[in-house]
């Protein structure tokens, strides 16, 4: 087994990223140091995962209890997340334990979450599943789960000591949920890169037919650049972080709309992405030519079709969480690799862009 490494550059709290095919079982050798003592959450569903995590740690000397949850938004939810902390405090979790996360972004996200708060934060190891998770949701820290009002609205920033993305466990995802984590993966080159973009679009079909070298390539390029804007941005206030929520304006209100049941996280991320394009045009910061470019490019997904009444959707875009003195912060798109942050975006822009998304879904 060769696992690439990427490092995580944030002092005295960085971390390894490790990415390759049957990486799991390298995971007791990368956790040096510290308490012994595990506490896996994972994904219900995810047997044959838990068992390789437990038989690597057991076979380490670590004392391993498993906390199988449920996987999917109704995870990231207070109700769903209360019962993990009495578990813990049964089971004798102390200050010193560490808390694993094997599962997908919501898994990551809920379980990074109760690892910050338990005891006042402990140290916890994120293992994630999808190639969403792999890619982007894995690594960072943000942590966090909805309330009813938005998503992420209650969370945390808290880097885990290791990520593991063994890329063997991609063979059982859903044929979507690799749409999902391509959806994740172009947003990044998009934000960042325009060449890694171009490989994401020469490597389409092999992407979506899991071709490993693709996959590969591309979450050891995306955990990278969302390495760099972490170690530089940690706490997502100089906008070099907040540039990774293009498209999740409009995506969350998309998710939150249709009650999480009706698109994947990385599937609302394409609309919202080609929402973003069309508000960037009305804008007047995108060529037009270029627009109808990029969106063609995502239209090109295979994505459940959007609900078709916009009003919802608009007022939902409008109460998101950047929604600073009445107004909605946009990351909005110059070119591939060039982005800025929009606070000037008024209900006529949004009203225009929903009117040109709609032309292109209907041409
Ligand atoms: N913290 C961050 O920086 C960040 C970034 C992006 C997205 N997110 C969050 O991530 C979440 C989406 O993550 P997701 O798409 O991984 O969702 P998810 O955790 O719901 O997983 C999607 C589905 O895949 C299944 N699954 C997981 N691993 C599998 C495997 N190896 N084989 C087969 N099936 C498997 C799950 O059971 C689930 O049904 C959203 O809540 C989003 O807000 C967070
Ligand atoms: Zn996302």
């Amino acid at each position: 087994m060769t696992a690439r490494r990427v490092r995580v550059a944030l002092g005295a709290r960085a971390y390894d990223v490790r990415v390759g095919a049957g990486a799991l079982a390298g995971l007791p050798a990368w956790l040096r140091g510290g308490s012994r003592r595990a506490f896996v959450v994972s994904d219900e569903a995810l047997v044959a995962a838990r068992g390789k995590v437990r038989r690597a740690l057991t076979q380490a000397g670590w004392r391993v209890d498993e906390l199988p949850v449920c996987a999917g938004e109704r995870l990231k939810d207070m109700g769903s997340v209360y019962p993990l902390y009495g578990r813990l405090l049964e089971l004798g979790a102390d200050r010193h334990s560490v808390l694993f996360a094997l599962g997908g972004g919501t898994v990551g996200d809920a379980a990074g979450f109760v690892a910050s708060t338990y005891m006042r934060g402990i140290r916890w190891v994120s293992l994630p599943t999808t190639l969403l998770a792999q890619l982007d949701s894995g690594v960072g820290g943000k942590t966090g789960i909805n309330h009813e009002v938005g998503k992420n609205l209650i969370g945390s920033f808290h880097q885990p000591s290791l990520v593991v993305c063994d890329t063997d466990l991609l063979a059982t995802l859903d044929d979507r949920d690799v749409v999902s984590g391509l959806g994740e993966a172009i947003k990044i080159g998009l934000v960042y890169d325009p060449r890694f973009c171009a490989y994401l679009v020469r490597h389409l079909a092999g992407f979506l037919a899991r071709d490993a070298r693709v996959l590969n390539r591309a979450i050891v390029a995306s955990v990278a650049w969302k390495a760099r804007a972490v170690a530089r941005d940690e706490h997502d206030r100089s906008g070099e972080r907040e540039a990774l929520n293009f498209g999740h304006t409009f995506g969350h209100a998309l998710e939150a709309e249709t009650r999480y049941r009706g698109h994947r996280h990385g599937e609302a991320v394409i609309w919202g992405m080609r929402f973003a394009l069309a508000l960037s045009q009305v804008r007047g910061v995108l060529a037009s030519r270029e627009g109808a470019r990029l969106d063609e490019l995502l239209a090109s997904l295979p994505v459940p079709p959007l609900p078709r009444s916009g009003s919802k959707l608009l007022s939902h875009v409008k109460r998101d969480k950047k929604a600073r003195d009445g107004r909605v912060r946009f990351v909005l798109l110059k070119r591939p690799g060039r982005v800025l942050l929009d606070d000037g975006v008024t209900a006529g822009d949004l009203e225009a862009a929903w009117t040109l998304l709609q032309e292109r879904t209907d041409g």
